[in-house]
């Protein structure tokens, strides 16, 4: 067996929760591989509307296992919030959640750091969600950082304090205040208390060696689904750097985030917004500083899952899909939110990047609107309500033209359509 993949082709957001939830059904294992609690994964159903961060989100099917895997970092505190929250709705994670014990932790210092850092970039900061993620993934690259497995350890708390020093030195050097700064709400030492009992609250879960788990698993014909976290434009490496998060969010981060050979890569599907959406700062081509961008917004109830923050919006932007479907090796597009056009009379659609007078072939080093220039191609809109629609016969005949461009500029199919938030408001071109 393979791993099929489920992954962000723009900005983040752009429905995969979703996805995930209405793929897991036909999935044994859904495995997180990368990113932590910056992610906020949005799943309804039955009336019930869930945003989760750390936990994957076939974690509503109780017959799929999931994994948070070695590539995901966890902080322990909002993690147990997650688990609380599933259990207000009835759902005991305990069963069918299993951590993996090489997952780096996000320590309470991190999360200081990381609003240091942003304060010290002045108008060049990224606009972090301030979960730590930056200094977390640095410390694991520079061989400091705490795992999962390290909490039983008997010089955890040695070791804790060691790194929070470190930490604390740092944090002297930026000048920060760490006396009356908040983390989501309590000063540090509160925090940091509450950050204790959840690392004891951890030990409770099935701490895994999640890298073999996987790999058995599918030896044994198990199907196991990689859920990934942020969108491809905020990759480390082939996203708008340095405007981007701290891991691999394409598809290469599913073999070092899960201990998975390339050969064990199956279908991966691309998730896309109908237009495109971006929170934090940094270049974004096809935005809309205007009403219709301020119409998205509201329609599209465009704000962040983890930070509230309002999306930026703008039009589809097809070099960064196409750059997006070649860097993933995407095989399937599944495009979202495409309700939130149903009142335009005209939507526009990025076809070409111009610097000067040149159409630029190739993907840029360089985003910014200094040097480039979206050219646009306008498509009818449809005017009408599609929340109601389940098969793509019965989609409009302009909806029906805008997705057969999308398709052949992708070069690939278009095998679902999103039309509304709820799990049941998802059109399948053939069944799975
Ligand atoms: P993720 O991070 O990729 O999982 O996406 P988010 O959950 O952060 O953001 C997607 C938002 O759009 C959530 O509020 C979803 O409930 C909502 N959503 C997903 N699909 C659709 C859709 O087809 N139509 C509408 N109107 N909303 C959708
Ligand atoms: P999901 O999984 C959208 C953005 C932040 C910021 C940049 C760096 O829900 O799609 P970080 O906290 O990672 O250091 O922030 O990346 N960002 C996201 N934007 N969706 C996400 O996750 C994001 N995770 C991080 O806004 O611009
Ligand atoms: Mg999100």
């Amino acid at each position: 067996m393979k791993v099929d993949v489920i992954l962000g082709l723009q900005w983040g957001d752009e429905g995969k929760g979703k996805i995930v939830d209405v793929f897991t059904p036909s999935y044994d294992i859904i495995a997180r591989f990368q990113g932590g609690p910056n992610a906020g994964h949005t799943i309804e159903f039955d009336s019930g509307k869930f945003v989760l961060h750390t936990i994957p989100s076939g974690i509503f099917h109780q017959k799929t296992l999931n994994i948070i895997g070695n590539g995901v970092i966890i902080d322990p505190f909002i993690l147990m919030k997650e688990v609380s929250m599933l259990k207000d709705a009835g759902i005991q994670a305990h069963n069918n959640l299993l951590i993996s014990r090489r997952a780096h932790l996000i320590l309470p210092s991190h999360r200081l750091l990381d609003a240091a850092l942003e304060t010290a970039k002045g108008n060049a900061k990224i606009g972090s969600t301030l979960k730590g993620i930056g200094p977390t993934y640095t410390d694991k690259s520079a061989r400091c950082g705490l795992r999962v497995g390290n909490i039983t350890e008997h010089d955890f708390n040695t070791r804790y304090n060691q790194l929070k020093l470190v930490h604390f030195d740092l944090l002297r050097f930026y000048g920060f205040d760490l006396k009356n700064y908040r983390i989501d709400g309590l000063l540090f030492d509160e925090y940091e208390e509450n950050w204790f009992q959840s690392i004891r609250n951890i030990t409770e879960f099935r701490i895994i060696d999640s890298e073999q788990i996987i790999n058995r698993s599918l030896d044994e014909g198990k199907s196991v689904l990689a859920e990934g976290a942020q969108g491809t434009m905020l990759d480390v490496d082939f996203g708008s750097y340095p405007f981007v998060t701290s891991s691999n969010t394409t598809s290469s981060g599913v073999c070092s985030g899960l201990g998975l050979s390339p050969h064990r890569i199956g279908n991966i599907y691309g998730v896309f917004k109908a237009y495109c959406t971006r929170v934090g700062s940094g270049p974004f081509p096809t935005e809309l500083k205007d009403e219709t961008g301020e119409l998205l917004r509201k329609k599209g109830n465009e704000f962040g899952s983890t930070t509230g923050r309002p999306r930026r919006c703008g039009w589809l932007d097809l070099p960064a899909l196409k750059y997006a479907i070649m860097l993933n090796g995407i095989n399937n597009l599944i495009m979202m939110k495409t309700d939130v056009l149903d009142d335009l009379k005209e939507i526009m659609v990025c076809t070409n990047y111009k610097a000067g007078n040149s159409i630029l072939t190739e993907f840029p080093f360089d985003l910014s609107s200094e040097t480039l220039k979206p050219e646009y191609q306008v498509f009818a809109g449809w005017n009408r309500t599609i929340t109601d629609k389940t098969s793509f016969q019965e989609l409009p005949p302009e909806l029906i033209a805008y997705i057969k461009y999308i398709e052949d500029s992708g070069g690939l199919p278009v095998d679902m359509v999103s039309v509304g938030p709820d799990r049941v408001q998802t059109i399948r071109k053939t069944p799975l």
